[in-house]
């Protein structure tokens, strides 16, 4: 009766792996697997009856360049995806993440400057508009930006509006921490940089106040919904962007690694798995956030409806 904090299906969106290549499990994200277009209809189909807002798209190409030339075919594997929950019918909100990462034969978020370590801010921002108006022109309700580069959001604004994109919304991850708790998500989508590292255009976990400034200059560009990326080691800056700015949607990403540890602990029998997963999400939303992007989201969903909230 006097809780604070309620955790629903609704805050919950579901992140989905979409591959052209051999689908299976994901060895370091046990119960999270590689799909078929096939399967993603349905793991979205699923996600929806459970009340669960969202589905997040990350492709995983069988060509990959220099360029990541294959992110903007509208043939490839995440138009293909978004077009099926369309044509499908499945009533969620389809959203997709637009990074090259995946895409580039390097494995960095974008198009390498000369130097060959930093990445070249404008070149990659033309390409991530061409990933974003194709994924808009597939039928995209909302485009995530999380490459990190300056300008990406009004870059892709302005390219969707000239599209006549005016209603597709924009969910940049504003603060995107250079962290370690990547490294499962790296290995599902085989995004790791063959060298070299992203803290040139990911954040220091030292800073705190510079999330709130990414955010606020997100949102001074266009921005429809911030992020705070990863959630569990970052509950203070997610406390402090909602309170910087309260009237924005925020969506806090629980990654990958923060997924890892959970399942890994539980599966060793060292606390309840339920009990713990229900405790870090609640969490995050007592920090502020009113979107919750987790791997945990199906289970999560099938104990709060089971169990109420
Ligand atoms: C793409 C991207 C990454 C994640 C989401 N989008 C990887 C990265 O920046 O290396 C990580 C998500 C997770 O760990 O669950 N840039």
């Amino acid at each position: 009766m006097v809780r604070e904090t309620r955790l629903v299906s609704a805050n919950f969106i579901y992140p989905l792996f979409v591959t052209e290549g051999a689908p299976g499990p994901i060895p370091s994200m046990p119960g999270i697997a590689r799909l078929t277009v096939d399967e993603a209809v349905r793991e979205a189909a699923r996600a929806a009856s459970l009340g669960i807002s969202g589905v997040l798209l990350f492709g995983i190409p069988s060509t990959k360049d220099e360029l990541g030339r294959v992110a903007s075919y509208p043939s490839g594997i995440v138009p293909q995806v978004i077009r099926a929950i369309k044509s499908a019918g499945v009533e969620i909100v389809v959203i997709t993440d637009v990074c090259l990462c995946a895409y580039t034969s390097h494995g960095h978020c974008g198009v390498l400057a000369a130097d060959g370590v930093t990445l070249a801010n404008d070149e990659t921002l033309d390409l991530l508009v061409n990933m974003a108006r194709v994924h808009a022109d597939s039928g995209a309700d909302i485009v995530a930006p999380s490459a990190m580069m300056d300008h990406q959001v009004i870059a892709l604004r302005r390219a969707l509006d000239a599209a006549g994109h005016t209603s597709v919304a924009i969910m940049s991850y504003s603060a995107k921490y250079a962290s370690a708790f990547y490294g499962p998500f790296r290995d599902a989508a085989s995004g790791a940089p063959k060298f070299g590292d992203r803290k040139t255009h990911q954040m220091d976990p030292g800073n705190a106040l510079e999330a709130v400034r990414e955010a606020q200059m997100d949102i001074a560009e266009g921005a429809d919904v911030v992020m705070v990326k990863p959630a569990l080691a970052y509950l203070d800056v997610i406390r402090r962007v909602k309170e910087a700015v309260p009237g924005v949607p925020l969506a806090a990403y629980n990654v990958s690694g923060e997924y890892a540890m959970v399942k890994g602990a539980a599966a060793q029998e060292l606390f309840d798995e339920q009990s713990a997963t229900l405790e870090v999400l609640r969490s995050i939303r007592r920090a502020g956030a009113d979107l919750l992007i987790t791997y945990h989201a199906l289970d999560a969903a099938q104990w709060l409806k089971a169990n109420g909230n």
